[in-house]
């Protein structure tokens, strides 16, 4: 009878949360599990891996305590399963998020997401491992406290960013990277039976393990709570300059020098950078500016249906002309609306904007969004018909950022329509990330990287100009030594990525003193440390996808037109061109 009824509450909340998710228009939980079974699918915020492989575990927990992690982690140890942990929206695109094999857990850090201490005196901020980024802002705000640095997008966790060395822009202090503000990390992590299966460990900052711990890939164990060192809350004074790309190669490092948050958005079709013009100004400068990036706000789905369909149309007849005109006019659009930046938190009445650092280091509206049946959502939200994109994003270091540029631009020079198509995906995204002590952190001070460009759902079909994002990815990473953001990417930027990292041994030595059994390592995790095989996957069509580089004309589609040939300014390349 009890159990009956209990049966029964359960349905009701499931049927309420079915409800809850069709008509939000925030992202849904990635963990899907059949209410009869207790099986899981787990997918990421795209809904999608490079693979198109779904992944599936044999139950999720839902911790609300680091008591609660400890015995989740420990009963799944006992039994020797598999586990992983999974965000509130599992932003990452590869598939980090995935347990060995078919029967783990899932740990959900959904609820682990409480503010656990700020110390104002010492400028400090100790949170739970699933606090968004968002909550982080806001939380350290109120305490008068700012995190210097961050991504650009407020729906990463804490304990996301740590484990894909996540980042904003700049050169200044320790960088942009937010593992570089930890001081202090809980981790749950595997032991032996004596210990009862699970432990905590507590790494300070001077801690050697901390090099390990501060980029993870979520393989050393859960994290629990994190440190983070911030700073008073501080203005900062906003201005973007468009210009000719033509010095852009020369422009780069001196912009990263000057100005504390720098970066440029690159549209090299049409041979343009917008420079953001960033720095931190005195608090009794007035303006009280708000950062509501318009590429992650609601948007109606409408709006994102006929965008989807227009770009698949200029795909379908091969025509570049017209991504370049498209590019144009949404470019000007997002201009006219100045990215979404407005003085004073309601409109834009011109450069510069100033305001405090919380109302303008990131954004992402459309996680607030309005429970509307899906009229609008994220842009990319799986359950509607929007954006669909590959993203190759790489840090290329100081020493070779010149020549890399300078190779793409002989690259666009040859045929510059051919690049109007990453226009639409607001350009090429370049920012200043720092060296880092982290094992799998920055070797050398770097430019980033981030090129967004159109992803057909079939996988066998052939891109627009496809060879020259595949030139310029191989180019990255095999002749100018790239470093893959671990939270992106196709297969091919983790192919061999393991020996690029000078401590990438030292990595491995504490993943093995941390959880022997390599009970939260996957295949994939396996195949990206090169411990057991590689992220290349041979078949046909595997170029088109970013799983192989192709050799044979097979890996392409030759049916379709498009043939395995060399690069044609990186000669080592090999790309899917069409004859
Ligand atoms: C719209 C958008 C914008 C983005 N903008 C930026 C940007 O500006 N800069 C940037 O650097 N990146 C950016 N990213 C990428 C993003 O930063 C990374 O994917 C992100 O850091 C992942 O955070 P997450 O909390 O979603 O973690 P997930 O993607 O869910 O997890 C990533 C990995 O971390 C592990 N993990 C997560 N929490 C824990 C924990 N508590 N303990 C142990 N392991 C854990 C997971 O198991 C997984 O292996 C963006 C992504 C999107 C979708
Ligand atoms: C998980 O995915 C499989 C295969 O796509 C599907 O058959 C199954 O119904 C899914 N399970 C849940 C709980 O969504
Ligand atoms: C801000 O304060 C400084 C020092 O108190 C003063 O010199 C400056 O003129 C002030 N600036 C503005 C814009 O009020
Ligand atoms: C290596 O990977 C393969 C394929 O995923 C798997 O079958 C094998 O068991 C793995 N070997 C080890 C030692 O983990």
């Amino acid at each position: 009878m009890l159990e009956a009824g209990l049966a029964s509450a359960f349905l009701l909340l499931e049927c309420l949360l079915l409800i809850n998710l069709s008509t939000s228009s925030a992202p849904p939980d990635p963990i899907r599990c059949s209410p009869g079974t207790g099986k899981c699918n787990i997918t990421n915020i795209y809904g999608t891996f490079p693979d198109r492989s779904t992944c599936q575990a044999a139950a999720a927990v839902y911790p609300t305590s680091e008591q609660e992690l400890v015995a989740a982690v420990a009963k799944a140890a006992a039994g020797k399963r598999k586990m992983k942990v999974a965000t509130r929206y599992s932003n990452s695109i590869p598939k980090l998020v995935c347990p060995g094999g078919d029967e783990g857990v899932i740990i959900s850090t959904r609820y682990l997401n409480g503010i656990v201490s700020t110390d104002v005196e010492m400028k400090r901020i100790t949170v739970e491992s699933g606090v968004t980024l968002e909550e982080l802002i806001e939380a350290a705000a109120k305490a008068g406290l700012a995190l210097p640095y961050a991504p650009y997008w407020w729906g990463v966790t804490v304990g996301g960013m740590l484990s894909t060395g996540a980042h904003g822009s700049s050169w200044r202090g320790k960088g942009s990277a937010v593992h570089e503000y930890v001081v202090g990390v809980r981790l749950v992590t595997p032991a032996s039976a004596g210990e009862g299966y699970a432990k905590v460990r507590v790494l300070d900052a001077g801690d050697p393990e901390m090099d390990a711990a501060k980029v993870s890939l979520g393989v050393l164990g859960v994290i629990s709570q994190v440190t983070l060192e911030l700073q008073p809350l501080f203005k900062r004074s906003i201005t973007f300059l468009k210009r000719d790309d033509s010095d852009l190669a020369e422009k780069t490092a001196t912009l990263g020098n000057q100005h504390e948050f720098a970066d440029m958005s690159w549209y090299p079709g049409h041979g343009k950078v917008i420079y953001r013009i960033d720095d931190r100004v005195p608090s009794n400068f007035s303006g009280n500016g708000l950062n509501d990036f318009i590429g992650f706000r609601s948007t109606a789905t409408l709006l994102l249906g006929i965008n989807r369909l227009a770009e698949e149309t200029l795909e379908a007849t091969g025509n570049a002309e017209g991504k370049c005109i498209d590019s144009k006019l949404t470019t000007t659009t997002i201009s006219i609306d100045n990215y979404g930046f407005k003085n004073d938190g309601v409109s834009f009445t011109g450069y510069p904007v100033v305001g405090y650092q919380n109302r303008l280091q990131s954004s992402g509206s459309c996680l607030d969004g309005p429970e509307d049946a899906l009229l609008t959502a994220c842009p990319w939200d799986r359950r509607v018909r929007g954006e669909f994109f590959h993203q190759t994003t790489f840090s290329i270091g100081l020493s070779r950022v010149k020549d890399f540029i300078l190779d793409v631009q002989k690259l666009r020079d040859l045929n510059p329509k051919a690049l109007c198509g990453v226009e639409l995906y607001n350009g090429i995204l370049m920012r200043f990330v720092k060296a880092s002590s982290a094992c799998l952190g920055k070797e050398e001070d770097s430019l980033d990287f981030d090129i967004t460009y159109y992803r057909s759902h079939d996988p066998m079909a052939p891109r627009l100009h496809e060879d020259l994002l595949e030139e310029i990815e191989q180019m990255a990473f095999f002749k100018h030594g790239g470093l893959p953001h671990w939270g992106k990417n196709r297969n091919i930027a983790f192919d061999g990525v393991i020996d690029k990292y000078a401590k990438g041994g030292e990595f491995l030595r504490i993943k093995s003193l941390y959880d022997p059994e390599g009970l939260f390592s996957s295949e994939w995790t396996d195949q990206v440390l090169g411990v057991n095989g590689t992220t290349r996957i041979i078949k046909k069509g595997c170029a088109l996808e970013g799983l192989c580089i192709c050799s044979e004309d097979i890996h392409c589609a030759p049916e379709k037109g498009y043939f395995c040939r060399p690069g044609k300014v990186y000669k080592d390349a090999r790309v899917c061109t069409k004859n």
